[in-house]
């Protein structure tokens, strides 16, 4: 029996509820699997936290991060730039994965798309150096060869391994210069080990057009922090939206997954929260820690309630609630209908 402890960050707004959709389906895959066994820890981080416990990211949640085999993270609020870069930070999780896929009979703006975004996740101008006046800022946009030579090659060993045909770098080396060759000159250099997979360079501003208007040329995209931010979303709304975007962000030997979306206090509350970007996060997560068969039984398990255009919730263009959702995921996994309970 594989035995796995996973620290659970449920956090604010729809966050506990798109957890509580996404651990009952780790429990199904552990039940089919009959091998394989989680122990959640769960975790106090964001709003919530810091209204109560004066923090937003309380010590002993990053140490038990820290202790744990891996993390799923739901979501926080206003204080999400407290948390989450301080984690991505600390423990150094240098590479965001963040795959935009279309899955069965989700209303996707592109015809076609199956990328995913390698986005550097330490550096830039997400170290937040800076300098503020009464009417004056100055933010310093930093990259360095080590960090950017690193998240190459996690790009280029993604692409060999999930047998993808080409790397595109994105960077703005036109105007920012003094940042951007660096990270060029790294890329280069860390593709001319990988001689089997196409290596193209494009300008971000181009690379936002070309997203949208031929999504399908893409494959594997490695950019800086603050494009890649941006990048991914615009990834995600060709593939049905925030609901349907997934990530990891990666280190040397520990991870944390998350879905994309923040904490949407807009619809919090409600159970409508499309739980699909967690439950993708969690089979990445798996993935991570070695478990492929498992990750496959998840996925198999979106793809199949979706192909049965099982409940959508309303970002999807249904009204299902999330836990509707979940549970058809839930059904396929296990290979039953839809059960009419509400867990
Ligand atoms: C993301 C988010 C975060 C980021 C915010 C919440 C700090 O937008 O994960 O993409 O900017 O990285
Ligand atoms: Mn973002």
């Amino acid at each position: 029996m594989r035995r796995y402890r996973i620290a659970v960050i449920p956090g604010d707004g729809i966050g506990p509820e798109v957890m509580s959709a996404t651990l009952p389906i780790l429990e199904a895959v552990s039940e089919t699997r009959g091998d394989l066994e989680f122990e959640f820890i769960t975790l106090r981080a964001g709003d919530g936290a810091k209204e109560e416990l004066g923090e937003a990211l309380p010590k002993e949640t990053v140490r038990e991060v820290e202790r744990c085999d891996a993390c799923l993270f739901a979501a926080v609020g206003r204080s999400a730039s407290e948390v989450i870069l301080p984690l991505r930070q600390r423990l150094d999780l240098y590479a965001n994965v963040r795959p935009a896929k279309i899955y069965p009979n989700i209303p996707a703006l592109a015809g076609k798309a199956d990328l995913v975004m390698v986005r550097e996740n330490t550096e830039d101008l997400y170290r937040r150096v800076g300098f503020r006046g009464e009417d004056w800022g100055v933010a310093l946009r930093i990259i360095t060869r080590r960090a950017s030579e690193r998240i190459a090659r996690y790009a280029f060993e993604l692409a060999r391994r999930e047998g993808r045909r080409r790397v595109t770098s994105v960077h703005k080396a036109n105007v920012l210069d003094h940042t951007d060759e660096i990270f060029l000159e790294a890329c280069r250099r860390v593709a001319g080990d990988y001689p089997e997979i196409e290596y193209e360079e494009m300008i971000v501003d181009t690379c936002a057009m070309r997203l949208v208007m031929t999504p399908e040329h893409f494959d594997v995209l490695v950019t800086t922090n603050m494009f890649g931010d941006i990048l991914s979303d615009l990834a995600a709304g060709l593939v049905g939206g925030l609901g349907m975007a997934p990530s990891g962000n990666i280190g040397e030997s520990r991870a944390i997954f998350e879905p994309v979306h923040g904490s949407a206090p807009d619809i919090a509350g409600r159970g409508i929260a499309n739980p699909i970007a967690t439950i993708l996060s969690a089979k990445m997560m798996l993935e991570w820690l070695g478990e492929a068969d498992a990750a496959r039984d998840i996925e198999r398990g979106v793809v199949e309630a979706l192909e049965r255009g099982a409940p959508l919730t309303p970002d999807l263009g249904g009204s299902a609630k999330t836990w509707e959702l979940a549970e058809a995921i839930r059904g396929a996994i296990l290979n039953k209908p839809l059960a009419q309970k509400e867990f």
